[in-house]
């Protein structure tokens, strides 16, 4: 174990992408480290030779091979979706398989200027020897043009159109031109584009049509049902246990069944059996906000409590995670808690516990 807390996935996982990358006899587009056939096995699981390749991402494989074969054409990826839908995440695995380097990010605000998306400048060698190769600051996707890497772009739409817009040309035309020095960098092979953007942000700048014809958008799903669901869930609360080192409380199946069972019928507007109609609050309540929580009571089991997760530790969490307008959501949770949790015995200690806090 390393002391670095988070690192990239492509060190996470080196193994497996040697694996696949020696057991890869597919056609490799130019400038990827694997073919894309390998790239979704990377992504879903799977086999490469001997070796167990662990599933990333769980969901459709048309998806997943849609947005894979964008990347190898010359149109840019946009993944889309509600927060938590795991955008980032399989950008993120995405770059590492492909090109072996998922760090060249940008993270889009709205203080984003054209320095950060193009290139700026060190001013001390500015002011000393003027306008020069040297005294130019390359971006991140500066740096995966001249490489011919992928550059991720997290939020896209966070960012004012204007500076969206500065993509274009290098969307189009794969080059950036330097006016100050009568000069443009042209992309290398293998140079692509994944950005996320989510569809329920307040303040979201839309992309200009003109931008919008440069990526290829692939819609990334809420888990349609609840088994799914409770897989991923589990999945990365074993992986979160083991980076934290801490034990997997012995009762996890039983309470991440029981969350993601309230989550999905908050969130769908109906009882999971279809027959009691219910509000949904105003958050998304998403597969990462389940995590979040599950993960938040991981800590709680192994230092506060027996080692097993109940309802007292976890119900503070449940309660954030529901109510993000402070009226509202908590009229919506009372409501449910009143007509659905109260009737069911085996939320009885749930029900104890929220009632309690709404
Ligand atoms: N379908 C899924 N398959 C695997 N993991 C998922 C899935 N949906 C959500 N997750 C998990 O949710 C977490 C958050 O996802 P993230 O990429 O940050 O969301 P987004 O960028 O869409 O807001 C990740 O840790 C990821 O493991
Ligand atoms: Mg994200």
């Amino acid at each position: 174990m390393t002391d670095t807390l988070r690192l990239p996935v492509e060190k996470v996982y080196e193994a497996e992408l040697k694996a696949l990358a020696k057991a890869d006899d597919g056609q490799k587009p130019p400038g990827w480290a694997l073919s894309p056939q390998s790239v979704v096995t990377y992504l879903l699981g799977g086999k490469a030779g001997k070796t167990e390749i662990s599933a990333k991402y769980v969901g459709s494989r048309r998806l997943i091979e849609t947005a894979v074969a964008t990347l190898a054409t010359d149109r840019a990826l946009l993944l889309l979706g509600v927060p938590g839908t795991a955008k980032s995440w399989v950008s993120e695995h995405m770059s590492a398989a492909i090109c072996g380097d998922s760090t060249r990010i940008i993270q889009c605000t709205a203080g984003t200027d054209e320095t950060q998306v193009r290139y700026g400048w060190n001013y001390a060698q500015l002011l000393a020897k003027g306008p020069s190769r040297d005294a130019l600051v390359p971006t991140p996707l500066y740096k995966a043009m001249e490489e011919g890497s992928l550059c991720r772009l997290e939020e896209l739409t966070r960012m004012g159109s204007d500076v969206q817009d500065t993509l274009i040309t290098v969307l189009s035309e794969k080059m950036m031109p330097i006016p100050e020095l009568n000069d443009a960098v042209y992309a290398t092979r293998g140079f692509n584009v994944i950005a996320t953007a989510n569809d329920r942000d307040k303040g979201v700048n839309d992309l200009s049509a003109a931008l919008k014809r440069r990526f290829n958008v692939v819609v990334l799903p809420l888990p349609d049902d609840i088994d799914s669901e409770i897989l991923i869930v589990t999945k990365r609360v074993n992986e979160m246990a083991q980076s934290l080192d801490l034990p997997v409380p012995k009762n996890a199946a039983e309470e991440i069944n029981r969350v993601i069972t309230m989550f999905r019928e908050l969130r769908s507007g109906e009882t999971l059996d279809g027959k009691t109609a219910l509000k949904s609050p105003s958050g998304s309540l998403s597969t990462a906000e389940a995590i979040a929580v599950m993960v938040g009571g991981l800590s709680h089991s192994a230092f506060f409590s027996d080692g097993s997760f109940n309802a007292e530790n976890l119900a503070p969490t449940v309660v954030g995670a529901v109510v993000k307008d402070p009226v509202q959501d908590k009229a919506v949770l009372a409501e449910y808690l009143e007509t659905v949790l109260k009737k069911r015995r085996d939320y009885a200690d749930y029900y104890a516990e929220l009632s309690g806090m709404v």
